[in-house]
């Protein structure tokens, strides 16, 4: 009699069988029923121990949080609220809980003490629900791309460039933090690190993705990205996990399609697939956000949220557009913003996105052709000499979910880009090369993985959406 899952024994029609299940012990009622979690599924199988043949030492030891083996008999529920339950004929405990100090009781616990314990969270509703969830997106994306012609690659996690141009790294060596060896002009010599230079944790893959796509045409990368940004919000961890498409031969336009196909693609797969977590967050939203002024609360349930992005075009609006929109706009003229909207070139800021998503369009929003100066050396250069072929991709009560770009392809136009930004060309050799040896119009973009998990769960903070955050000041676990 091989164990069945609680989600298999749920599902299951043959009634009054002999079945064997392992599981976590949720709630212990009226020395009776218990409540069996096994991580199948959100829900739990009720199973009724028969008190009056069971030992004292043994009902002592079914608490909170105890590993427990069953024997029993499937059978149509007795009582209300599910339609099978087993009736247990021998329980195993397999492993102890202490009640007194297991610390997630049966009852609600913030978020922010769960973060405390997040080693056990997963044991919540909420958490389970949600990194299945998260599970089931990486699944859907992997599956999107692999339906869609393209390779996996693994891009390095250790690299010598900074791909992002923004200097905010982590330095990966071993030498001795307290004797590394020195130049002559008092500088530590990374000649004589491990890699004889020095390296850094990646800030992306893409550059050695463009390598890929320009050889097999359909790239992309799916792996762990990390950024010393000291920017401590709801929105950045310092170890993330990002998805990067480069494709040989596509445009800024291509780009925009590939990045809506994609997205809607994985909603509608977590959501034919996820159905029941869904409905469980959905839920857990509605109760948080009982306690919030009206204005604050979502005009959409979550599922309504997914359904609408998958129903509706994203919005293409120019970076121009956008500031016309943005100095016209209501919160700039009252001087509401914190960085107020004057002049064409302007950087924009989270609270500019999130009007721009969440006030006036209400939808997705895809910026494109942004200034030359606010954004990264490897962008083509547009005709008009001031603007580059950028997306960014903002998402109502995220902010932006995507950045990419067309790729500057012309040898001459990126050299000059790097000498006025001062970036080495004996560094990017590798990348210059490109441009050199069948440089073509290529195209990809990034997309940050938890801030779609959040999207999708409704998760407010993106700690809550990967098991172990690494944030500043922060790496336990
Ligand atoms: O906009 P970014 O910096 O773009 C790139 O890295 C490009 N090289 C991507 C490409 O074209 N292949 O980052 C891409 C996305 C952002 O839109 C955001 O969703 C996410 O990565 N992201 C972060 N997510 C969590 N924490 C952080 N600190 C993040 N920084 C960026
Ligand atoms: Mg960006």
């Amino acid at each position: 009699m091989a164990p069945k899952t609680v989600a298999g024994l749920l599902k299951s029609e043959a009634k009054s069988q002999d079945i064997n299940i392992k599981g976590w012990v949720r709630t212990f009622r009226a020395n009776r029923f218990i409540a069996l979690n096994d991580g199948s599924t959100l829900q739990n199988i009720q199973c009724v121990v028969d008190f009056e043949n069971t030992d004292e030492t043994t009902l002592k030891r079914i608490t909170t949080g105890a590993a427990v083996h069953i024997k029993g008999l499937l059978i149509e529920s007795q009582g209300k609220g599910q339609s099978v339950e087993v009736q247990v004929k021998d329980i195993k405990i397999l492993g102890d809980s202490d009640p007194e100090t297991f610390p997630i009781q049966p009852k609600k616990h913030s978020l922010e003490f769960l973060r405390e314990n997040a080693h056990l969270r997963v044991r919540t509703n909420t958490f389970s629900a949600v990194m299945r969830v998260r599970s089931t997106l990486a699944f859907a994306i992997h599956r999107y791309f692999n339906e869609n012609g393209f390779y996996y690659m693994h891009t390095p996690i250790i690299t010598g460039s900074d791909a992002e141009g923004a200097g905010e790294m982590f330095r990966v060596t071993n030498f001795d933090a307290k004797n590394p060896p020195l130049n002559e002009d008092g500088s530590v010599n990374y000649k004589e690190d491990f890699f004889g230079k020095e390296t850094n944790l990646t800030v992306s893959g893409q550059l050695e993705a463009e390598t890929y796509a320009m050889a097999l045409g359909k790239v992309y990368t799916f792996g762990p990205t990390f950024r010393a940004e000291n920017s401590n919000t709801s929105r950045h961890l310092a170890e993330f996990w990002m998805i990067e498409p480069e494709v040989a031969f596509m445009d800024l336009a291509g780009n925009m399609d590939l990045a809506e196909d994609f997205l809607k693609y994985v909603l509608k797969y977590v959501l034919e697939t996820n159905r029941e977590d869904l409905e469980f967050l959905q839920q857990r939203l509605q109760d948080e956000e009982k306690g919030k002024p009206q204005a604050e609360r979502s005009e959409m349930s979550l599922i309504e949220k997914l359904k609408f992005v998958i129903d509706n075009n994203f919005k293409r609006v120019s970076y121009t557009e956008a500031i016309d929109i943005l100095r016209d706009s209501k919160p700039n003229k009252k001087k509401q913003f914190k960085y107020l909207i004057e002049n064409w070139g302007a950087d924009l800021q989270s609270e500019h996105e999130r009007f721009l998503v969440e006030k006036h369009f209400n939808c997705p929003v895809i910026l494109f052709d942004y200034p030359a100066n606010i954004k990264a050396f490897y962008m083509r250069l547009n005709d008009d000499g001031k603007t580059v072929r950028a997306m960014d991709i903002l998402f109502p009560g995220i902010g932006e979910m995507v950045g990419g770009s067309q790729r500057e392809e012309r040898l001459d136009v990126l050299t000059e880009k790097m000498k006025a930004l001062g970036i080495d060309e004996k560094e990017l050799w590798w990348y210059l090369d490109l441009r050199k040896y069948g440089t073509a119009v290529h195209s990809g973009f990034g997309l940050g993985f938890e801030r779609l998990v959040m999207f999708v769960t409704g998760m407010g903070n993106i700690r809550d959406v990967i098991p172990y955050p690494r944030t500043p000041q922060n790496a336990e676990f």
